[in-house]
């Protein structure tokens, strides 16, 4: 195999109550990616098309994830990369790490998949770093594994995959402006309170519970951030009017997606979902940003070959 291409695809993390521990990938969006084998031991992003990213290899989260890849796997042949950029970065739906997926998944494939999942999501993880500064793993271990998945613990890297509860479908917008994940963080406080940490995390539990015993009412009720969504809403136009939308109208719950600016919420069944999509594009269209909109099952599947 000389050649392959690539769908990665785009993700919801932090899923309220998952600060950096949880993530989902949407379906209906996500970077493509050709990889060919080269004759010179390099890496060279020869071709993006769609937003633009950097062709410097330095500079690209796709060519920064496989650099430590390509030291340890030591193959004899170099990479070319052909990125169709279809997320728009700093959108908070896991720009970064679909392109570093992408990556890492085409190059392990074109090597005989000499890696394990988890192997991939660590050497993907360093791409995020680029953008983000920290090491997170809840965009690139749901493009790369697929389906509902927490992150255990980043060192040593454990993803515990979660069930979907099979009704259970997403709704996304994404205002076309850009939310740079580091600035994003930055603003967060570094300590939280003790009361807020004891709700995340009674929160956290019954939204872990609900997935396993399929509990839609349940889920709804664990959707909350106590944590992140009030310091970072602020970075979002009317996200207040967006989760009232949502909540008004059928949603188990509504929150920032990733970093923002996009927002997600969770619908039990697509038709709510889309009824979600038609009203919050009606608020938007009327509010003079330009936007974009997804619904979507809650995928199962992560990042996979199109073409070889
Ligand atoms: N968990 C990360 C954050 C996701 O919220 O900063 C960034 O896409």
């Amino acid at each position: 195999m000389n050649q392959i291409k690539v769908f990665s695809p785009a993700t919801v993390s932090n899923v309220a109550c998952g600060f950096d521990i949880l993530g989902f990938p949407i379906d209906s969006i996500g970077d493509e990616m050709i990889v060919r084998k080269t004759k010179k031991k390099s890496l060279v992003i020869s071709n993006v098309t769609g937003y633009s990213v950097p062709l410097d290899i330095d500079k690209n989260v796709s060519t920064i994830a496989v650099k430590k890849m390509i030291e340890q796997l030591k193959p004899d042949c170099g990479f070319d990369f052909n990125i169709k950029k279809n997320i728009i970065p700093g959108s908070g739906i896991g720009s970064s790490g679909s392109s570093a997926s992408a990556s890492v998944y085409a190059i392990n494939k074109l090597l005989g998949s000499p890696l394990s999942e988890i192997e991939m999501v660590t050497y993907a993880m360093k791409g995020e770093v680029a953008s983000s500064i920290t090491e997170h793993a809840d965009n690139v271990a749901p493009a790369l594994m697929g389906g509902l998945v927490m992150v255990k613990s980043i060192s040593p890297l454990e993803i515990l995959k979660l069930p979907t509860p099979k009704d259970l479908y997403c709704f996304v917008i994404n205002p076309k402006i850009e939310v740079k994940t580091s600035y994003s963080r930055e603003i967060l406080p570094k300590e939280v309170k003790l009361k807020s940490a004891t709700k995340q995390v009674s929160t956290f539990g019954s939204f872990v519970h609900s997935l396993h015993t399929e509990d839609y009412e349940l889920l709804g009720r664990s959707l909350n951030d106590y944590l992140i969504e009030k310091h970072r809403k602020k970075l979002i136009p009317l996200f207040d009017q967006i989760k009232g939308i949502a909540l008004n109208n059928g949603a188990l719950g509504c929150s920032i997606s990733g970093s923002g600016p996009s927002v997600f919420a969770l619908t039990k069944g697509i038709e709510k979902a889309n009824e979600i999509n038609l009203l919050v594009s009606d608020l938007y269209k009327t509010s003079g940003y330009d936007f974009s909109t997804y619904v979507s099952k809650i995928s199962e599947n992560g990042v996979r070959t199109l073409s070889i």
